[in-house]
């Protein structure tokens, strides 16, 4: 397995100084308010969570988790970042929700959790922080019960390759995949909250949409079904548009390429 012990904790480090900032700038307002913040392209994929086990990977502050256990679900989050997973817990307990967090890398999951799950679910800002996906899917292969099915919705590939600090299309990035992972140096502004400047470094692997279908096949999982979308729930590139849907699109002149995918298999 190729796992580089370096930048997966360098990495921790940086969700753990991000965790902090997104307890203040995500909106999670009616997670608070007995609502969900989970977006109407994954509550229609899904379908009814109700009374079922609901693994999360990557779970962050687990807005998304807990989004899925105001619908109903039993829910398990896992994260590498222990700050993160503190305020997950902390968010828990004022929107009056059940969850449990686990604090691992996904790769270690098997020497903390046991049991298996009717659905494994990870969504959005999740591969890339990945060193080894095969091993990954042999995670979620792990961890799902007969009869149970992975879901996945994640930023597109092929976003990637553009240059995300002007304005238009131009190709910067290489869309395949390289074994050793991107350094981002710190001094950039954060996602989520413009006004924060990121501390410190980040390392991160680019992956194909071959990639990905591949790792899944090849650990046996069956594809139900693969979307391609012109959304996304960031603005990921500067010149991108917000809809009323909450959703960054394109401007209508450029609005030719995916900008997010999802999958379900089993
Ligand atoms: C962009 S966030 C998760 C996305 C989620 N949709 C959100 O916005 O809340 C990425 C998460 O992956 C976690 N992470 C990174 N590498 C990991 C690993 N090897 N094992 C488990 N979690 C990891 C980070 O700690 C971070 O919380």
């Amino acid at each position: 397995m190729k796992r580089y012990f370096d930048a997966e904790n360098g990495n921790r480090i940086h969700w753990d100084e991000l965790a902090e900032v997104h307890a203040e700038s995500y909106d999670y307002r009616e997670l608070i308010k007995g609502g969900h913040v989970m977006d109407s392209i994954q509550t229609g994929e899904v379908g009814e969570v109700r009374n079922k086990s609901l693994l999360h990977l990557q779970c962050h502050i687990g807005t998304d988790t807990l989004s899925w256990a105001r619908l109903g679900a039993n829910v398990t989050g896992v994260d590498i970042s222990p700050v993160s997973l503190k305020v997950a817990r902390r968010l828990a307990k004022k929107a009056d929700l059940t969850a449990r967090f686990i604090e691992s890398s996904i790769y270690d999951l098997p020497d903390k959790l046991d049991g298996s799950f009717d659905i494994v679910y990870t969504s959005i800002g999740v591969l890339c922080w990945l060193s080894d996906l095969s091993a990954w899917a042999g995670i979620i292969r792990r961890y799902l019960k007969p009869g149970g099915f992975f879901y996945l919705m994640e930023s597109h590939p092929f976003l990637w390759v553009f240059d995300d600090e002007t304005e238009g299309l131009t190709v910067r990035y290489p869309y395949f995949h390289r074994e050793a992972p991107n350094e981002w140096p710190a001094d950039y502004p954060d996602y989520s909250d413009s006004d924060y400047a990121v501390k410190t470094p980040s390392w991160e692997w680019q992956w194909t949409i071959g990639d990905i279908l591949n790792a899944l096949v090849e650990n046996d999982l069956k594809i139900d079904f693969f979307h391609e979308h012109n959304v996304i729930p960031w603005k990921a590139l500067p010149s991108m548009i917000k809809g009323d849907n909450g959703f960054w699109r394109l401007p209508e002149e450029m609005d030719k390429l995916p900008l997010m995918f999802s999958l379900r298999a089993h």
